[in-house]
């Protein structure tokens, strides 16, 4: 079976670029599920339950977030009513919504998706991403052996450990937040398809999605000054995995990016 995973979402330029993209390309005829991180859709930060709708209704079958989720206040009731859409697994106890679904893809096999987050120069509250991950996927295995990580994480050296932490457990570690598309994809000896940033969808002219020249005036000033999402060409970031559905083993990883 084919899965697309697709790398956050930024804005509504990104938004159009998942809609032209998945179209184009005949997503519900080529893949058997897709998956994006939308943390970024709505404005550049968090997810809105209209923009959510954008997504699925455009041809996404999953969203996952990021340290963005709670952004945007509407969304918290939004994620206890509609299970495609998930938060990190890892918040505390008591968080709503889920970091965690099963759906059932285009060719009738149920597929599990986790999303985490990472702790390192990020959210050092949270739960163990590594224990919760191995709770979660030991859990899922037992319905289906075709099971998706999304780790929202900063540092390399974490989304690696987590590669390797789950080799073997689940069909694939794919990172994101950094939104810099990364060469390192592999299928690591377990079978567990592995790559440290998918990449951000969103305008290529910018840095990581937002407008250059307020972020130069931060960085070279150090006065706050509010995100904006850039304008200008825009470019999709993904990842293909092709996944044996009998094993759960992912049998190749393929990056996607370039222009819309
Ligand atoms: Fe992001
Ligand atoms: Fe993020």
């Amino acid at each position: 079976m084919r899965i697309l995973f697709i790398g956050d979402v930024v804005g509504r330029p990104g938004r159009q670029a998942v809609r032209e993209y998945l179209r184009r390309i005949k997503s519900d005829q080529s893949y058997d599920l897709v998956i994006a991180n939308g943390e970024n859709a709505a404005g550049g930060i968090g997810l809105t339950p209209q923009v959510a709708n954008e997504l699925l209704d455009a041809g996404v079958n999953v969203l996952t977030t990021g340290n963005h989720v709670w952004a945007r206040r509407e969304l918290s009731d939004h994620l206890q009513q509609d299970d495609r859409v998930l938060r990190p697994l890892n918040f505390p106890e008591g968080a709503p919504g889920a970091g965690v679904t099963l759906v059932t893809a285009r060719n009738g096999r149920l597929v599990g998706v986790i999303n985490l987050m990472g702790r390192v120069f990020m959210e050092p509250i949270l739960d163990c991403p590594f224990r919760a991950a191995a709770a979660e996927a030991g859990r899922l295995r037992e319905r289906t052996p075709v099971v998706l990580v999304d780790f929202h994480a900063e540092a390399t050296s974490e989304k690696q450990a987590m590669g390797w932490w789950l080799d073997g457990r689940v069909t694939a570690v794919l990172g994101t937040h950094t939104h810099v598309q990364t060469a390192d994809e592999r299928v690591l000896p377990g079978g567990t398809a592995y790559i440290t940033d998918v990449g951000m969808t969103g305008p290529v002219d910018s840095v990581i999605g937002f407008d250059r020249e307020r972020i130069l005036r931060r960085f070279t000033t150090q006065l706050p000054a509010a995100f904006q999402v850039a304008g200008g060409p825009v470019a999709v970031a993904a990842v293909e995995l092709e996944v044996d559905p009998e094993t759960g083993a992912a049998l190749s990883i393929r990056r996607l990016a370039g222009p819309v």
